[in-house]
């Protein structure tokens, strides 16, 4: 059986360190990436930690015959689909934008799993599907509510898609995964987080402020019922997230799944407030960071974080890295970047 799987969007953040994750275990990787939210660069940041090249294609997902070349000339054994559009806010103000890429993608990709007969799946979905929740920590069994913004929609229905398609294809098997707040970069400091378009979350714009690239950081909202007013979240290291795919894929290949679709939570279960993870950016880093508390913003959750009781006993994972070192390596690739 061939071991080659296919990541799609995987010069993005989380793609390129599970490509690294799937290298150091054996896998051979192709990835197909447009390069819309990433730099090619990232293959050559994967060379360097793994001594690997990436066979990659520059193609759009939503072109159904450019994809269908790249099934032609490989035999996949599993798909980790990354690629999507993932700015909240930016999928409020253009939602046409974000239906058409994250839904079309991954109606390709079913459908060429079908017509090429590739039978696993790794759907990178996320905690936006629960939106406010009322009862903490959140787990899968949560009831999904109406969605706060068309990208956490396309992630319910992208999810829904797998469930129908799985249904009727019982020989193809799915896995969901929920992810909570990935952040941290590759220990080595050579590969991180570097979107083209403008960081959204809140790291980046940590660590490019306290390199100089931006001059503050709002923190929006004080004044949450949480232990110190700003919202809560489940900050996890990238590379326990691709750490976790490359468990999940072997799971399935291995068909140690006892239905042919599941769902995952990816996080930690440690619920951290935004001051706190300033406070341990700032140990670690020696770096006093200039921030300021502005108003609440629109479409935020309070506080949201994860029972991941359930993939830590399927997949038998673990989380090994704290918000320091999840910070430590944040800093890290930013000071490796403003070096380069
Ligand atoms: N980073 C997070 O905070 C987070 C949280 C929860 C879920 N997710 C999901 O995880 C996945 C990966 O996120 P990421 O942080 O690595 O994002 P990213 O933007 O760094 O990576 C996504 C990659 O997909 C590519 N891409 C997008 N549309 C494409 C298309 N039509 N054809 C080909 N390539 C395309 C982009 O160029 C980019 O390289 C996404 O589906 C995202 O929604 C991310």
């Amino acid at each position: 059986m061939s071991n080659c799987i296919l990541i799609t969007g995987g010069s993005g953040y989380i793609g390129s360190h599970t490509i690294i994750e799937l290298f150091n275990k054996g896998f051979e990787v192709v990835s197909v990436d447009n390069q819309s939210n990433s730099s090619i660069n990232a293959y050559e940041s994967v060379k360097k930690i793994t001594g690997k090249e990436v066979k990659n294609y520059t193609i759009d997902l939503c072109d159904l015959n450019a994809t269908r070349e790249v099934f032609k000339n490989h035999q996949f054994t599993g798909i980790i689909h990354f690629a999507a559009y993932k700015a909240v806010g930016e999928s409020v103000e253009e939602p046409l934008k974000y239906y058409h890429n994250n839904i079309a993608s991954l109606v390709n990709i079913l459908a060429l799993s079908k017509e090429f007969g590739v039978k696993n799946l790794i759907f990178s979905s996320s905690c936006s599907v629960y939106g406010n929740v009322e009862k903490l920590p959140v787990d899968e069994n949560t009831p999904l509510p109406k969605a706060e913004s068309p990208y956490a929609y396309t992630k319910q229905i992208g999810e829904v898609m797998i469930q129908d398609f799985c249904k009727v294809n019982q020989e193809f098997n799915a896995i969901a995964l929920r992810y909570f707040n990935p952040v941290g970069a590759h220990p080595s400091g050579l590969n991180g987080e570097s979107p083209i378009n403008k960081p959204n979350n809140l790291v980046p714009i940590r660590t490019g402020v306290a390199i100089g690239k931006m001059a503050q950081l709002t923190v929006y909202g004080g004044d949450y019922p949480t232990r110190d007013g700003t919202c809560v979240r489940d900050y996890i290291h990238v590379s326990d997230i691709a750490n976790a795919h490359v468990l999940a894929m072997g799971y399935l290949i291995h068909q140690k799944n006892s239905s042919n679709y599941d769902v995952f939570n990816l996080g930690t279960g440690n619920g951290v407030s935004v001051l706190e993870a300033i406070y341990a950016f700032e140990k670690v880093s020696g770096q006093k960071l200039n921030y300021k508390i502005g108003p609440r913003r629109e479409g935020d959750v309070i506080a949201v974080y994860s029972d991941s009781a359930k993939v830590f006993k399927a997949l038998n994972w673990q989380c090994e890295h704290d918000i320091e070192s999840m910070m430590d390596t944040a800093w890290k690739w930013e000071k490796s970047m403003a070096n380069s």
